[in-house]
């Protein structure tokens, strides 16, 4: 039988703890030996109000359950508090769950302001100033493990949520940087689209399907990554809920190289179309270095069709 895995001597902070997956998160940590802070804010789904039970309940249920857990009332934009609250608490911090979340679904005709910099605010800002506090005390200790929270609906967009699906995806290419910058000290960052029955889901898929979607479903996943085994999956990106689990990745059809000059137009991209577009030869890149080098490998293939030799004298810059 696999061991458990298990957390114990360790500190982990779950933003938007006080309910849906967030909740799920915070009570398994504790239950496998891991000191939980609880965040949350106890906002309205759609970002209003603020509200200090909802952590509480989660809290006292943790404690009740013999595990060790502590709340923080602050919004995801003073992150800095946060991770605060877990280092006067229990003196270090080893896993960053960011979770908080709220939405503002509206269409993109009626869409105002106020609709995009909330959902901004509390994703995007909220997300960089925890793992922002927590990264000189992961750096410090060449240990840390941070989970995004990015969602399907910014992986290929949704009706009524072109904020929502904007900031989600900015969760992926902060994971992929953070992955980047932490991995050499041993700070590991991966980003999820999760699905799962909560208050954000309850109007919007029937109960039947939301039965199929219990938030602790989610966790298992996230286990695996935060745990100190996990060393190999680093700025990876997982579908997760209901059972399934998955891993996605940037495919890059095989492409067509064209000769910049005069005769690089538009009508020459439409001649090459088909080609350009087809993925029957694809590419998996991880980085913006991929292209470059595509680049300098295309160039490097001698004469084109019309026999001319080209010369690609750019030199690649490899970033470590
Ligand atoms: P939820 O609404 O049950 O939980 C979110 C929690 O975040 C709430 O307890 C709320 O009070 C808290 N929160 C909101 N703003 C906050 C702030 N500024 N500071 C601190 N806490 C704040 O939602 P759910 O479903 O558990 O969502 C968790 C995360 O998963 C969110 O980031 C959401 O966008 C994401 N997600 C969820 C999906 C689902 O199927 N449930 C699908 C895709 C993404």
């Amino acid at each position: 039988m696999a061991e458990q895995l298990r957390y114990d001597g360790q500190v982990v902070v779950v933003t938007g703890a006080g309910g849906g997956l967030g909740k799920a998160y915070a009570t398994f940590f504790a239950s496998r030996g891991a000191s939980v802070v609880v965040n949350d804010l106890g906002a309205s789904s759609k970002g209003e109000g603020n509200n200090s039970r909802a952590a509480d309940v989660v809290v006292n249920e943790i404690e009740a359950a013999g595990g060790k857990a502590v709340a923080n009332y602050d919004s995801v934009e003073d992150g800095d508090k946060i991770i605060d609250t877990a280092i006067k608490a229990f003196g270090r911090i080893d896993i960053l769950i960011n979770n908080a979340g709220i939405l503002r679904d509206v269409s993109f005709k009626n869409m105002k302001d106020q609709d995009w910099d909330l959902i901004f605010k509390v994703h995007v800002k909220g997300s960089y100033k925890c793992a922002r506090a927590a990264w000189p005390y992961f750096r410090k200790q060449k240990y840390g493990r941070v989970i995004n929270t990015a969602s399907a609906a910014g992986l290929f967009g949704n009706f009524g949520q072109a904020n929502y699906s904007a900031a989600k995806l900015a969760m992926v290419g902060f994971t992929e940087t953070l992955a980047k910058e932490g991995a050499k000290y041993n700070i590991i960052s991966n980003v999820i689209a999760p699905v799962a029955a909560s208050r954000m889901t309850e109007t919007i898929m029937p109960p039947d399907v939301l039965a199929l979607m219990k938030p602790e479903w989610v966790v298992p996943l996230v286990a695996v990554l935060v745990h100190k085994n996990n060393t190999s999956e680093n700025g990876s990106i997982f579908e997760v809920g209901g059972g399934h689990v998955a891993k996605l990745r940037w495919e890059r059809s095989g492409g067509q190289l064209l000769k910049c000059d005069e005769s690089y137009t538009p009508s020459a991209v439409l001649k090459k179309w088909d080609q350009a577009i087809d993925f029957s030869n694809p590419q998996y890149p991880s980085g913006p270095n991929d292209f470059l080098t595509l680049l300098e490998e295309s160039m490097k293939m001698g004469p084109n069709e019309q026999g001319e030799k080209l010369d690609f004298t750019g030199r690649v810059a490899l970033v470590t």
